[in-house]
């Protein structure tokens, strides 16, 4: 019996010693350690774990609290091995408590991030093929460039504007080889510094132009993973708030009733430059539609690599012409809910689905924001 070793991290606790009685039942726990068969409820260790969680001790401490029970005196409910000097306890596969808790001062500023998840009025697309094409100017206003500080190509990842002072991206992104000096928002075409129409040669329909802006703080999930990319995904704090305009706007996160009971076979949007460390598809912002997968086609794909319900595995079914967005940009989806119709951002592009033009197309794999909406409500601010 492996139960206090091995994996799981070893806390050592100040307990008081527990004091003797004749009629104590002594005992071993299964890692050999002596103690006395008491009530659970009477243990100091529980006792403190119960405090420590308010009650609500996670289910994976639980199930290893239960694996001391042994015979205790008649009447004993849920008698347990309580050792004389505990110094052991279960951490490592739980999820730490800070991590699960909704901040309600960051779910605030998500609440009065309104209107999100608008496109510019006449940027609606009629037709949504799954095929690689181009966004009309403005339809995805909340689309992001990082920049970093390399002598080549700057735009090495892609990102979403979520707040005034916030861009979500993955946290590979900001762990690559270089450091990302700025995020420019509110950019169609990267080629010209006007992004115009044209109608009989003049320039109609201008956007304004891109703006700019420095970085104060980085933050990438505490939990990401680089060999796994679990818990892809990362904040970037603006030096300073951007003035919501048409060509620059925030997506709406999952935080409705609505947006988080969405169907298990959701197709979602994708867009970016194709930005990646290799290169760039494109000069103007491009859209593709993904269907959700069960997370098993990309554990068969990806050679049984551990996916979790952190991520979303999605597939373009046909062959696309261009076929992924920013690596750290939006997977999102267009929520009509309630007549009102906004885009609402469920996922960030992780890795993979990069298969430009080979018959068999990479399912790409996502963060999901949902899962991770408590850590992002905690670092708004
Ligand atoms: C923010 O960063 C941008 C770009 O680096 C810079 O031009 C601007 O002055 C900075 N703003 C503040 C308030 O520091
Ligand atoms: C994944 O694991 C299963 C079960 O262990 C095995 O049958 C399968 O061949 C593995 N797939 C890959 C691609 O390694
Ligand atoms: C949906 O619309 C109804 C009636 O217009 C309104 O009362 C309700 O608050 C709306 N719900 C949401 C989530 O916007």
């Amino acid at each position: 019996m492996q139960l206090f070793t091995g994996i799981f991290a070893v806390l050592l606790l100040a307990f008081p010693s527990l004091v003797l009685t004749e009629s104590d039942i002594s005992c071993y726990t299964p890692t050999g350690e002596e103690g006395i068969c008491i009530s659970a409820k009477q243990c100091p260790f529980v006792i403190d774990l119960l405090k420590q969680y308010n009650d609500k001790v996670p289910r994976i401490i639980q199930n290893q609290i239960r694996e001391l029970a042994c015979d205790g005196e008649e009447g004993v409910r849920f008698a347990i091995c309580c050792p004389n000097t505990p110094k052991v306890i279960l951490e490592e596969h739980v999820e730490p408590q800070s991590l699960s808790f909704i901040d309600p001062k960051g779910m605030e500023i998500l609440d009065s991030v309104t209107p999100c998840g608008q496109r510019i009025p006449g940027a609606e697309s009629l037709i949504v093929g799954s095929y690689g094409e181009l966004t009309r100017k403005g339809e995805f206003p909340w689309m992001v460039l990082l920049k970093y500080e390399t002598s080549g190509r700057p735009f090495l990842c892609g990102g979403s504007l979520i707040t005034n002072r916030f861009v979500l991206t993955a946290a590979h992104c900001t762990t690559a080889p270089a450091n990302i000096i700025g995020v420019r928002l509110g950019e169609h075409n990267l080629d010209t510094d006007n992004d115009c129409s044209t109608w009989l040669g003049y320039k109609t329909d201008c956007l304004p132009p891109y703006e700019e802006f420095g970085i104060e703080d980085i933050r990438p999930h505490p939990k990401f993973e680089r060999h796994t990319n679990s818990y892809d995904i990362a904040l970037i704090k603006l030096n300073q708030s951007v003035t919501f305009k048409p060509h620059i706007r925030p997506i709406c996160l999952p935080i409705d009733k609505e947006s988080k009971d969405i169907a298990f076979d959701q197709s979602f949007y994708i867009a970016g430059w194709g930005t990646t460390e290799k290169g760039m598809a494109s000069h103007i912002l491009l859209k593709a539609v993904v269907e959700r997968q069960h997370l098993d086609v990309c554990r068969k794909y990806y050679n049984n690599a551990t996916f979790t319900e952190n991520h979303i595995c999605a597939v373009n079914d046909r062959k696309q012409e261009t076929c992924r967005g920013d690596s750290g940009g939006p997977l999102f989806f267009l929520n009509h809910f309630n007549k009102t119709i906004s885009f609402v951002q469920y996922g960030v592009i992780s890795f993979g689905g990069q298969s430009c033009g080979i018959n068999e197309n990479q399912p790409g794999v996502f963060a999901s924001v949902l899962d991770m909406l408590p850590w992002i409500t905690q670092n708004l601010y």
